[in-house]
């Protein structure tokens, strides 16, 4: 009844923003993103039933309300299918700074899924766990996986699942976060996204845009070209941002450190090196890069950004089972 899982991170290349059913997370998109290896969540789940209620540890403190409840209603889901009836013990750590865009939730829900699966008796392959992860938090679908992953929306429970494109990432696609706030981001993924849904007159245009970005970027993956999953990414996130300021009220994840992180890769660009940003629901940035060009990248982050500030992440491995 006991059983440790480690999921890590990833960060979206073609973002999800936008959920068609809020209850079971089905996107209105398809989405793809690549695994990192320096940011990692591991969760230890033990039911017993002698416990009245879950028990939630993360990072040593007990969780709050409004987290027990997410949580608490995900391992009910994980009793029903698995006939387990004790609660459950779960003590997660995590290798990445909460709720500050950098997906936290991912590899705490891909985690959950594992280890409280597995101490429940289920032996389920990482597709079916990336369904269940799915109803933790969206992103937490494609962290099953390394390297670079696609989620497909589809329609139901069923048919939304993340599957890898390409597990082993060995043409030198490498991220640098540029850690400018690691606070609790004031909006949430959740909240952000269905305000935009609602009220933001470029919603469908995204849709329209996702479609387009997932060809382009799957053909930039094929061809190895770091270039232009650089320019892909870095454009869908613009044009995902672009639906917040769009949104009633409107609304932005920038902070003026964002905009000047921005600044200095066009600045690099104008130079002639090659190197992309993105941006998920906070205000860090993340700049993609070949790894030869990291050298250069480096020196020139660090004249505007403390070196504890700049964390250089490569792509990283798929679920893993400890003790
Ligand atoms: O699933 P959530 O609530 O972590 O939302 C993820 C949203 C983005 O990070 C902005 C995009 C993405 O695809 O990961």
């Amino acid at each position: 009844m006991y059983a440790k899982a480690k999921a890590h991170t990833n960060i979206a290349l073609v973002k999800y923003w936008g959920k068609k059913d809020a209850e079971l997370i089905i996107p209105y998109t398809d989405s793809l993103s690549l695994t990192l290896d320096e940011f990692y969540t591991t969760t230890a789940v033990q039911y017993d039933s002698q416990l009245q209620h879950d028990e939630f540890v993360i990072d040593g403190q007990p969780v709050n309300e409004k987290n027990f409840i997410k949580l608490t209603k995900f391992m009910q889901y994980i009793r029903e299918i698995s006939g387990v009836t004790a609660f459950a013990k779960v003590t997660s750590t995590n290798h990445v700074p909460i709720s500050a865009g950098l997906a936290s939730s991912a590899s705490a829900f891909a985690a959950l899924a594992a280890a409280a699966t597995k101490a429940a008796g289920m032996n389920l392959n990482r597709t079916e766990l990336s369904r269940i992860a799915r109803r933790g938090s969206g992103s937490a679908t494609r962290s099953l996986f390394g390297g670079l992953v696609e989620w497909h929306h589809g329609t139901d429970d069923a048919t939304s699942f993340a599957e890898p494109i390409q597990e082993r990432v060995d043409f030198g696609l490498e991220m640098t976060a540029i850690m400018l706030d690691t606070n609790i981001k004031k909006i949430s993924s959740r909240s952000g996204m269905q305000n935009v849904v609602k009220t933001s007159p470029y919603y469908p245009a995204w849709i329209d845009v996702v479609q387009h970005d997932m060809v382009a970027m799957k053909q930039a993956i094929r061809a190895q070209d770091v270039t232009r999953i650089g320019q892909i990414a870095e454009l869908n996130a613009m044009r995902m941002h672009a639906l917040n300021l769009a949104a009633d009220p409107s609304f932005t994840y920038f902070n003026a450190d964002t905009l000047r992180a921005m600044a200095l890769i066009h600045d690099l660009r104008n130079q002639g090196i090659n190197c992309y940003y993105t941006l998920d629901a906070g205000p860090n940035v993340k700049v993609i890069y070949h790894k030869n060009d990291r050298p250069k990248i480096l020196k020139a982050l660090q004249i505007e950004f403390r070196e504890d500030q700049l964390v250089v992440a490569k792509p990283g491995p798929g679920i893993q089972y400890l003790d």
